[in-house]
This record gives structure tokens, sequence and C-alpha cells, in this order.
């Protein structure tokens, strides 16, 4: 009994009380995004796995270890999203968002998924707010990105974030890279771990974020891409930089920072947060990502940011979100008479923005005004036979216990805006 009674390993719910605080931070990331001129995409849930195969790259600890991968009952095989970027790309390409000019601009809020070892902001089904640009080569696009995630920080007040960079250039100067990590590495052939021994022909700058100890260790004193960087990247990496120091954003440049998604070219960054000690998120440049997938050759970039790691950040550091207001007014009622009323006016009242309530349980009038003082009700009135003949009741402010009898005809609802507000003005 106990398996069905509890969510599967690394998820979580996110119940009234918490999905609010989530919904207010999605609004920021969200309008943060269109302020920059991005507009959201929705991709399905489960993409071909050769997509991410191909498209994250089949070394990456992502896909070699974390992904869930099964065969449908048609016989294919189909992965559930890892990540968004990939998935982004294929949309742009299906639909051609091409043709609406470039830069293609799309964000997105999801959930991914990664069979990893869960423990603190490390989930199996994370929640990831992720922009993607696609068609321009431009460092001033990557300072954009950028600056967008920060800003969205800090309207959030969040106060320790960093900004860590990095280039790990193009193709054509990594080759010399890889060759000399594979020398590096080869030296250290016998104290590498399987995966990382598997790795040193296909693919040895992922032995770079490995995360056993002694490969880590190993890994400190590898050989840095940014030593091997061609012209072209290191004035591309150089103009980043320019455009963010313009800007008044704070960074640090760590030549260790490769990320672990095979897409990256050139620009890679985290955001990581100094309390938490883990990053917030992260992202960079994929200029060979589309034509990887089948399309013309088309840059691109973007970030992928935790949303649980953020909600940890959030409360790590006290951030006060406002309370919710569930039930702005709460009408009571006794008889099936008042309570059809009662019913009435509440449907008008939602129809005005009004939060409100009325009873749905059967409740008696003591039990009703019990749960209007649980739902937190800034206003009750009480309905019943006297009330109708009258066509009034007495507008109650819970909070100051002050009275004031209103209409309960055609012109109620300008009598209960009216009152409410004037009593609002009073209890300041
Ligand atoms: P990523 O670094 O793999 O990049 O993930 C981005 C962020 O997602 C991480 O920094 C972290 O905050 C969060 N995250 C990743 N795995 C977990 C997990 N198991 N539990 C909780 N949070 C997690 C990407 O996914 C790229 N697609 C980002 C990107 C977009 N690059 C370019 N465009």
């Amino acid at each position: 009994m106990e398996l069905i009674t509890r969510a599967p390993k690394g998820t979580v719910d996110l119940v009234p009380g918490v999905s609010e605080k989530w919904k207010l931070v999605e609004e920021v990331f969200e309008s943060e995004a269109e302020l920059n001129g991005f507009a959201e995409v929705r991709t399905p849930v489960f993409e071909h796995t050769e997509l991410f195969l191909r498209g994250v790259g089949d070394t990456t600890d992502v896909v070699e270890k974390q992904m869930y991968t099964f065969e449908d009952k048609g016989g294919r095989s189909v992965t559930l999203r890892p990540e968004g970027t990939a998935g982004a790309a294929r949309a742009m390409l299906e639909n051609g968002l091409y043709n609406g000019g470039y830069p293609v601009k799309l964000y997105y809020n999801t959930s991914c998924y990664r069979y990893e070892k869960p423990q603190a902001g490390r989930l199996r089904e994370l929640h990831q707010f992720g922009v993607e640009m696609f068609g321009t080569a431009e460092p001033i696009a990557d300072a954009q990105v950028i600056a967008l995630a920060l800003s969205a920080f800090k309207r959030l007040g969040l106060q320790d974030v960093g900004l860590q960079l990095n280039s790990i250039g193009c193709p054509a100067c990594r080759k010399e890279y890889h060759k000399a990590l594979k020398e590096y590495f080869t030296s250290r052939k016998d104290e590498l771990c399987d995966t990382c021994l598997s790795r040193l022909d296909r693919n040895p700058m992922r032995i770079l974020d490995c995360k056993s100890p002694v490969c880590q260790e190993i890994a400190a004193a590898a050989p840095k891409i940014t030593d091997y960087l061609c012209e072209d990247c290191r004035a591309h990496f150089e103009r980043v930089q320019e455009y963010l120091t313009a800007l008044g954003v704070e960074f640090t440049i760590d030549p260790a920072l490769v990320r672990g998604l095979d897409y990256y070219t050139r620009t890679v960054f985290e955001f990581p947060s100094k309390s938490l000690g883990f990053a917030l998120g992260g992202g960079g440049r994929y200029d060979g990502l589309v034509e990887e997938l089948g399309g013309k050759p088309t840059p691109g970039l973007g970030f992928g940011l935790g949303l649980d790691r953020i909600m940890m950040a959030l409360d790590a550091q006290n951030v006060e979100f406002p309370q919710p207001v569930r039930c702005e007014l709460y009408l009571a009622a006794l008889g099936a008479e008042a309570l059809k009323k009662a019913f009435l006016m509440v449907d008008e009242l939602h129809r005005c923005g009004v939060p409100a309530e009325c009873d749905l349980c059967g409740r008696g009038l003591k039990a009703q005004m019990k749960y209007a003082d649980k739902l937190g009700a800034g206003y009750t009135m009480v309905l019943g036979d006297n009330e109708l003949q009258e066509g009034k009741a007495e507008l109650k402010n819970m909070k100051t216990g002050e009275k004031r009898k209103i209409s309960i005809g055609e012109d109620f609802i300008d009598a209960y805006l009216t009152a409410s507000t004037a009593q609002d003005d009073l209890s300041v």
C-alpha cells in the first residue's frame, strides 16, 4: 500500500501554499522573457530517443546514464525529455519558425526527467524555465540572454547568484584541444573510472565533468580550453564580456567550466548560488545543433534555469511572498432559499473578479462561519429569511469587526465594492 500513497522517488507535489509561490516566480521569468521578445513554445514531454542522442550527445552523463527511455507499443524508442533545448530546436525546424525572421526567440517552462540519485537540489522530475534564441552568432545576443536571467533573479530578490563564464570554442579550435586532452588523460589512464576510459577516444572533454572524485582531481590539472581558442572564438568571447561589462554585469571567468552537454560551442555560463553551493541554471551557445538535427547551419544559444533550485534559494533567503487571497467574501446562508440567493451572488461576484464562496458542504451557520475564518475571508455576510425580505444584509469586516448594512439586490456588486473599499480605507 505504501507505494501508491507516496510519490515516486525524486518527484515532488506542488500543493496549495507552495504552488502559488511557483506561479509568481514563473510569471517573473515569463514576463522578463516576453519583455525581451521571447514567445512561449510547448513541446511534447517525450521525443524520439534519437533526438537526444544526436542533440545532447551520446557520451554525456545525461544520455549515457540518466534518460527515461522506453519502447512504446509500436516498437519505437522514445525518451522523456531530459532538457528543453533539443525539443525547442526540433520544434523550431519542424514548424518553420525561421520563416518569421531571425532571431527566433522561444521560452519554455517545463518539466524534465533525469534518472539521477535524488538529493538536495537533485530531482528525477525537475522543472526548468528556459529560453532559446536561433539565428544569430553575434556576441550581443549572448549578453542579452545572460542579462535576461540576471534581471529576473534581481526582480525575485535573489541576492547571492553569481555568473561564471567561459568559452569552449568552435569545432576547429576544439580539435587541438581534444588532442591535448587525450594526451594528458592517456598519461593518467590507469586512474580513470570505466566510463571515462570509454570516453577517452570518443569525447575526452566529457571526462572534465565526471562526478567521480578521482577523475575530478585528475581533471583539475588538465589543459584548459581557453589556451586553445582560435582568433575568432577569442574575439567573440571578448566582445561578450564587453557587452556584459557595459551593462554593469559582474562575472568571473572560469576556464574549467565546460558544461555537461555536447551541443555547446563558444560561450558557456552558469549561475551558481553561493549559499546553496550549486548552479541555479546554466546555458550557452550551440552553433552546430540545428545542423546536427538536419536543419541549415543556424547558430543558437540559450539557458535553462532549475526552478526547483530557485525555489530552494528563495526559501533559504527568506524572500517573502504575498499571501494569496483565496476568499475575499464568504456568504453564509441560513436555509435553502438563502443558500440559493448566496449561490447566485457568488456567481456574480466571480464574474466581477471577486474571490467569493458560499457553503458547498451542507454545513450549519456556525460551521459555515468557522470555515470562513479558516479560509481567511476578508468579509462575511449572513443571509437568512429576514435579509431576503429586507433586501439588505450586514457586511462584516473580519479584521476590524466593523459591520455595514448593504443592499443585496440588483445593485449588490456596486454596494459591496463601495463598502469594502471604504472599510479598507478606514482600516489602513
Ligand atoms: P543543465 O545545466 O543540464 O542545462 O540544466 C540546467 C539547470 O537545470 C541546472 O543548472 C539545474 O539548476 C537544473 N537541473 C538540472 N538537473 C537537475 C536535477 N536533477 N534536479 C534539479 N535541478 C536540475 C540544460 O538542461 C540545458 N538545456 C540548458 C540550456 C538551454 N543551454 C542552452 N539552452
